[in-house]
């Protein structure tokens, strides 16, 4: 047994979440998650909205609210959405609490405490007709790397490489395409380079496992090679207070120095609210615990290099020495599980171009599953891939309902009919044993290509096993063991389909956890194979607002492995459990899509 955490990138609260976001970070953390605690690792799951930024002020500020207001709304509308796709937390809270505040001061005042924080004067671009400082991502300009025209102050969306405002060639404002005037202030800055040595050897061992997805582990090498202190404070008034600097409210800790806290923050948060306030050090300070970080690739940055280096830190482990605080020695990352990129019928998602799909319209109209069963099977796990509706509807059709819900489907309705209850087999023949034995060993094949992130493919092997199973059917045809003297092969066939049935189930839970209970009550379980999250209203450490949280209780697990199937279990005549689709959906969604993009 494993401590296991699985750290999920934080939403922003910006605004509701796409598809894609949700194939980058969503199914896939929680897909992992389910497995490792069927297999009977101790998984602590954690995220929450990330509400602090540029992004959330501007966004207030296009609506005249406070951005409070505004993270709380969507803070709300993300939880549901997360819910309904049945993510299974442990917690998912938000970076707006106290104990978030807390935890991400003391970080700080360790790191600089240790010697890795240091104040530099830098150029601030600021508004010459305002006066106000603009902050980095809204300044665009041509990337001194690459060439590429539209870069933001912040980070070049087509090479990947951080930037300062300053960098930029031709700097504009994106508000107003007005040309920013640099003014000195002064900021902490997260020493990297004294980090370096130590950063790099933590990416040769993490390179030497074997783990990490080779485009993960070479981008993040590579960005070694230009190392330089970066900010770790802003000029802006929304986000946390600097340690020191409580006089100058205009200064704050950067979105990303305070986000990427979160993982500790949410997982202190969560052993304060089970009532053991130290477990979370079990994730934490024991360096045997695993740690898996999931994010889509715009994220790796943080991820692989400011994350462990504030971490490092932390420790006290760079070139300057230093001793970790009341956090004590924290573990760095097992693994960085970058996804790419879902398009939308061939285009870049982008909310402000109408090019968008919510979640929370999909889970409208589709089944959860469905949403699930597509970014499992077809998601931008290593390459970037494409979401249409077609596809979506194809597969939907297709696969899920005439492929694994026909299965089920036929194999209940035959039961029902002959025997009305699971019968008791007679001896296996060469074919059912055939059937048995390629099963029994999907739960090995499945499970190792989910351990090891390959959840495309492991998806695909239960459907083969699916794909098997239909072929014994039409190869045994059970419908056609009509003549007394063939019942008890009637059973064998029968009992030997519904063990199979119970058995793929069993693996498909982690992927479609609603539709695995639905299926298990089918085959006259309880119904209950995949736990599922649940919201609950708590209040912060001080009080105040009660705000959602998303938890759960997962302990009550079937094991990843064959459960035997009891004879004399009642089977009624089964309900589909999956919706087909109307063709004509996918006409409705993309002129929907039309519509939503205004052309
Ligand atoms: N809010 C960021 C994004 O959506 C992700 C933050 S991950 C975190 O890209 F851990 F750093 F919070
Ligand atoms: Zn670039």
């Amino acid at each position: 047994m494993s401590r296991i955490l699985s750290a999920v990138a934080w939403p922003y609260a910006n605004g509701p979440r796409h598809i894609g976001h949700v194939a980058g970070f969503g199914v896939p953390s929680d897909v992992f998650s389910r497995y490792m605690r069927m297999r009977g690792h101790d998984v602590l799951m954690v995220s929450g909205t990330d509400e602090h930024g540029t992004p959330i002020l501007v966004a207030a500020e296009a609506e005249g609210i406070s951005p409070k207001e505004l993270a709380d709304r969507n803070n709300r509308i993300i939880v549901e959405d997360l819910v309904g796709l049945g993510l299974s937390y442990d917690l998912f809270t938000r970076t707006t609490t106290v104990n978030h505040e807390r935890v991400v001061q003391s970080m700080f005042e360790t790191v600089r405490d240790n010697g890795y924080m240091i104040v530099q004067t830098t150029s601030g671009a600021v508004s010459p007709t305002s006066g106000r400082t603009l902050p980095d991502r809204y300044i665009e300009g041509e990337c001194p790397l690459c060439g590429f025209g539209d870069a933001r102050g912040d980070q070049c969306d087509h090479c990947g490489n951080q930037l300062d405002p300053t960098d930029l060639i031709n700097p504009r404002s994106k508000i107003d395409g007005e040309i920013p005037v640099f003014q000195e202030t002064e900021h902490y800055f997260l020493d990297l380079p004294a980090l370096a040595d130590e950063l790099s050897r933590w990416l040769d061992e993490r390179e030497a496992s074997g783990l990490w997805r080779p485009n993960v582990i070479r981008f993040s090498q590579h960005l070694l090679e230009d190392i330089r202190p970066r900010a770790m404070t802003r000029d802006i008034d929304w986000g946390i207070p600097v340690p020191g600097w409580e006089d100058q409210p205009n200064k704050r800790l950067y979105v990303w120095f305070d986000a990427v806290v979160g993982y500790l923050s949410a997982s202190i948060e969560w052993a304060r609210r089970i009532g053991e306030p130290e477990r979370w050090r079990d994730w934490w300070n024991d360096p045997e615990a695993l740690s898996y970080y999931f994010m889509g690739k715009d994220n790796i940055v943080f991820h692989s290099q400011i994350w462990p280096a504030e971490l490092l830190g932390n420790n006290g482990a760079g070139d300057k020495g230093g001793e970790p605080g009341e956090l004590k020695q924290l573990n760095l990352p097992t693994q960085v599980v970058a996804s790419e990129f879902l398009t939308m019928e061939g285009k870049q998602f982008s909310s402000s171009r109408g090019v968008v799909i919510y979640v929370r319209d999909v889970l409208s109209r589709y089944q959860p599953d469905a949403l699930r069963y597509f970014i499992s099977i077809a998601g931008p796990e290593t390459q970037d891939s494409d979401f249409t509706w077609a596809e979506f509807v194809r597969r939907t059709n297709s696969e899920l309902v005439a492929g694994w819900g026909n299965l089920v489907n036929r194999t209940c309705a035959m039961i029902a009919k002959n025997f009305a209850e699971i019968p008791a087999p007679g001896e296996l023949e060469e074919i059912d044993e055939k059937l048995r034995e390629q099963v029994l060993a999907g739960f090995d094949k499945v499970g190792s290509l989910i351990e090891n992130h390959h959840q495309r493919a492991a998806l695909a092997e239960i459907m083969r096993l699916v794909g098997e199973a239909n072929a014994y059917v039409s190869a045994t045809e059970p419908f056609k063991l009509k003549d007394p003297s063939q019942r008890e092969r009637l059973a064998t066939v029968l009992h030997t389909l519904i063990q199979t049935v119970s058995d793929l189930n069993t693996m498909m839970c982690v992927f479609l956890p609603h539709s695995s209970n639905a299926l298990d009550a089918v085959i006259g379980g309880a119904g209950d194979i995949a736990p599922l999250p649940v919201i609950e209203e708590v209040e912060d450490l001080d009080g105040g607002d009660p705000y959602p949280i998303i938890t759960g209780d997962y302990t009550n697990l079937r094991p990843w492995a064959s459960v035997e199937v009891v004879v004399g279990t009642p089977i009624a005549k089964p309900k589909p459990v999956f919706t087909k689709l109307d063709p004509e959906v996918v006409e409705e969604e993309l002129a929907r899509l039309r519509g939503e993009a205004g052309e």
